[in-house]
């Protein structure tokens, strides 16, 4: 984990407060809080519609929070659109990945930030465009990603493992703080789920904070040391995962256990909140 300074470590990283967001009459979020505190590895589940991809994208920039504030490092601050959020050092990796199949891996990493090239002659930005290509390619090295061909193979040659891991590595080049992470592993075998799990593993290792949308509680007892659920656009739950155990996740999925389950049954959509 990262060394942090007690006032770093005092402040969560991001604290969301009683965020909603509504498409037309859909409540997708209904005033979710959540502290993600720096190295936090967390374990986003729910079932399918329970409001996940809908917070993973208020954190990328991607949605408008329909009402709720977001901290920054104590400071109150928008995240979109995502160009604000990167800037912040927040990267995501959506499920379809985003990566141009005919251009490699470091040739992806510099999509759509031509501008770290910089401007002057064609020359000079030709040397530069190639010295940030080498930090890239030894970065990859470094995380120990080991793809044959890597230097030169256009991703469209690489499995949906190989695509995955060159997505997160991606991701973590240019995500300072906090990387996430929609499925990961969801179209993955076995051997490339643990390579996906290792990478995510030593990327938390160096510090990253990480949340990471799941449908596989094994996957996310492998690699995260927090459980956060959803449930019909609520945090039905948020627990360290030494806390706890896969029962208790899938009752907290299903609406067995839980306060949100308890009141669901009338109206999902204006219960009193304490
Ligand atoms: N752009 C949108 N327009 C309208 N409704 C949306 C939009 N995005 C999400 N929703 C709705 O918001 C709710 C939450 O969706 P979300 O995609 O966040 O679920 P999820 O937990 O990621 O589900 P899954 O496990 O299936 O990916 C769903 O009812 C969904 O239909
Ligand atoms: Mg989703």
């Amino acid at each position: 984990m990262a060394q942090q300074t007690p006032e770093s470590s005092a402040l969560p990283l991001i604290r969301l407060r009683q965020i909603s967001k509504s498409f037309g009459g859909i409540h997708a979020l209904d005033g979710v809080s959540l502290d993600l505190n720096s190295g936090d590895v967390v374990g986003l589940v729910g079932d399918n519609g329970a409001g996940k991809s809908t917070l993973i994208k208020i954190l990328a920039g991607a949605h408008d929070a329909t009402d709720g504030v977001i901290e920054l490092e104590g400071r109150k601050t928008t995240l979109s659109p995502p160009a604000e959020a990167q800037r912040l050092g927040i990267e995501t990796v959506y499920q379809d990945l985003s990566l141009i199949s005919s251009f490699n891996a470091t040739e992806n990493f510099f999509l759509g930030r031509e501008i770290a090239f910089g401007g002057g002659p064609g020359l000079f930005r030709f040397i530069r465009r190639k010295a940030m290509m080498d930090v890239a390619m030894r970065r990859l090295e470094e995380l120990n990603i080991d793809i044959p061909g890597i230097r030169s193979k256009p991703v469209e040659r690489m499995s949906g493992g190989q695509r995955q891991l060159v997505a997160i590595a991606r991701g973590a080049f240019w995500g300072s703080k906090l990387l996430l992470l929609d499925e990961p592993t969801a179209a993955l075998g076995v051997r490339e789920s643990r390579e996906v799990l290792d990478l995510i593993r030593r990327l938390s290792q160096q510090g990253l904070t990480i949340i990471m949308v799941t449908h596989n509680l094994e996957h996310l007892w492998q690699v995260c040391n927090r459980v956060v659920v959803m449930r019909r656009g609520r945090k039905a739950a948020d627990m360290a995962s030494s806390d706890t155990n896969m029962e208790e996740v899938v009752a907290y999925i299903t609406g067995a256990k839980g306060r949100v389950d308890s009141l669901a049954n009338a109206s999902v959509q204006q219960e009193a909140r304490p």
